[in-house]
C-alpha cells in the first residue's frame, strides 16, 4: 500500500510532538486513512543540534524549499513559525498542489484570507486547528458544531504561557520573571515571549476565533490589546482578597452588525468556571443565540496537546485526499461581508 508522504517544516517542541504521535500511533492512524503515513523530510534550523527524539538524519535538511519542492510529498505540516518567509513557503506549496496543516496563528491571523484564497484556487486544504488553544478542537467546533447557530460572544483564556505565569504568581507567590523563564523551558512560550506577555498572541487567536465564529473577516487591528507585563503580585493579591482571580481574557462580542474584541488582564469572580482554569490550560466560552453558553477546556500549549490537533488535521487532510474532496470549504468563512468594528 503506497504511503502518504508528509514534509515537516520545523522540529522544535511541537514538531517533535508531531513525529512522536505519527510514529507512536502509526498503526491506528494508518488504519483510519487506509495507508501508512510517513514523515519523509524535515526542515530544521540546524542539522547538528542535539534532539530529544531519534530521527533518521537522511530526512533532515536545512533548506525548507527542499521539502516544499519534493514531488513525492503530498502534505506539508508547518510548525516552524515566522510570518513573511513562511507565507512564501506555504503559497509555493499550494501552487504545487500540496495540502497544508499549520499551527501558525501569527500567519493565519495576518494572511489567512490570502492563504485560504490560494488554497481554494488550487483546490487544496489548509487546516489550522492547532493555531488556537493547543489541544482544544475549537476551530472545528466553531465551524461545524455551531454552523446552525448565531454566535453572540466568544470569551476565554487562549494563551497558555500567561495563564501559567498568573497561576504561579497567584498560587505560589512566584515572581513574574522566574515563571516566565519556566514557561519558556517547558516550551509553552513563543521564541520571543513578548508576543505572549504583551497579549499579541492571544489577540491573534481572538482574531481567528472571531473570523470563524462571526463568519466575517476580522483584522488583527480590530482587537484592542493589553498584556500582563504590568500586572504585579499586589494586583493579584488584591483581586484574590476581593474574591477574584486575575486572568488574561479575550472577549469578542457581537451586537447586530457591530463587534468589539479585546484582550486584557481581567478580574474574574472566583465562582466563574474560568477562574479555576489554571496553569497552561485554556478555556473558551462560546455563547450562541440558540444554544446559550458552552465551554471548552484543555491544554493550550505544549508538545503533545498541540501535536494532537496537528495530527488530527493531518488525518482529515489525508482522508480528503483519498476521497478526492477538500474540507477546506468548511473552514473558509463564506460570508465575507465586513462587520463594522470599533475604532481602536
Ligand atoms: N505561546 C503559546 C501559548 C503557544 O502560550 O499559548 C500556543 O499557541
Amino acid at each position: 500500500m503506497k504511503s502518504v508522504k508528509v514534509g515537516l517544516l520545523g522540529l522544535g517542541t511541537v514538531g517533535t510532538g508531531v513525529v512522536r504521535i505519527v510514529e507512536g500511533n502509526q498503526e491506528d492512524l494508518s488504519s483510519q486513512v487506509g495507508s501508512p503515513i510517513m514523515i519523509s523530510k524535515v526542515a530544521v534550523k540546524n542539522i547538528d543540534k542535539l534532539r530529544n527524539i531519534e530521527i533518521d538524519p537522511s530526512k533532515l535538511t536545512e533548506d525548507p524549499w527542499e521539502v516544499i519542492r519534493d514531488p513525492e510529498i503530498d502534505v506539508i505540516v508547518e510548525v516552524m513559525g515566522g510570518i513573511e518567509q513562511t507565507k512564501e513557503y506555504i503559497l509555493e506549496a499550494l501552487n504545487l498542489g500540496k495540502h497544508i496543516v499549520t499551527a501558525n496563528k501569527d500567519l493565519m491571523a495576518l494572511h489567512g484570507s490570502e492563504i485560504l484564497a490560494k488554497a481554494q484556487e488550487k483546490e487544496c486544504d489548509v487546516f489550522y486547528e492547532a493555531s488556537v488553544a493547543g489541544g482544544i478542537p475549537i476551530i472545528r467546533t466553531l465551524i461545524e458544531g455551531f454552523s446552525s447557530d448565531r454566535i453572540l460572544k466568544i470569551m476565554g483564556i487562549v494563551n497558555g504561557t500567561t495563564n501559567y505565569i498568573l497561576t504561579k504568581m497567584s498560587q505560589e507567590g512566584a515572581s513574574y520573571e522566574d515563571v516566565l523563564k519556566e514557561a519558556q523551558e517547558l516550551g509553552y512560550a513563543e521564541s520571543d515571549p513578548t508576543g505572549d506577555v504583551e497579549g499579541l498572541d492571544a489577540a491573534r487567536k481572538m482574531a481567528i476565533l472571531s473570523t470563524l465564529g462571526f463568519r466575517t473577516n476580522v483584522d488583527l487591528s480590530d482587537v484592542s490589546v493589553k498584556g500582563i507585563s504590568s500586572v504585579t503580585k499586589d494586583d493579584i493579591t488584591y483581586a484574590k482578597n476581593l474574591g477574584y482571580e486575575m486572568k488574561l481574557i479575550g472577549i469578542a462580542e457581537r451586537q447586530d452588525e457591530h463587534i468589539t474584541i479585546s484582550v486584557q488582564p481581567t478580574m474574574i469572580k472566583q465562582s466563574h468556571p474560568i477562574a479555576s482554569v489554571n496553569g497552561v490550560f485554556n478555556a473558551v466560552v462560546v455563547h450562541g443565540e440558540s444554544v446559550g453558553e458552552t465551554m471548552f477546556y484543555g491544554a493550550g500549549a505544549g508538545e503533545l496537546p498541540t501535536a494532537t490537533s496537528i495530527v488530527a488535521d493531518l488525518i482529515a487532510v489525508i482522508k480528503n485526499l483519498k476521497l478526492g474532496v477538500n474540507g477546506l470549504k468548511a473552514i473558509v468563512p463564506y460570508k465575507t461581508k465586513k462587520i463594522q468594528s470599533d475604532e481602536q
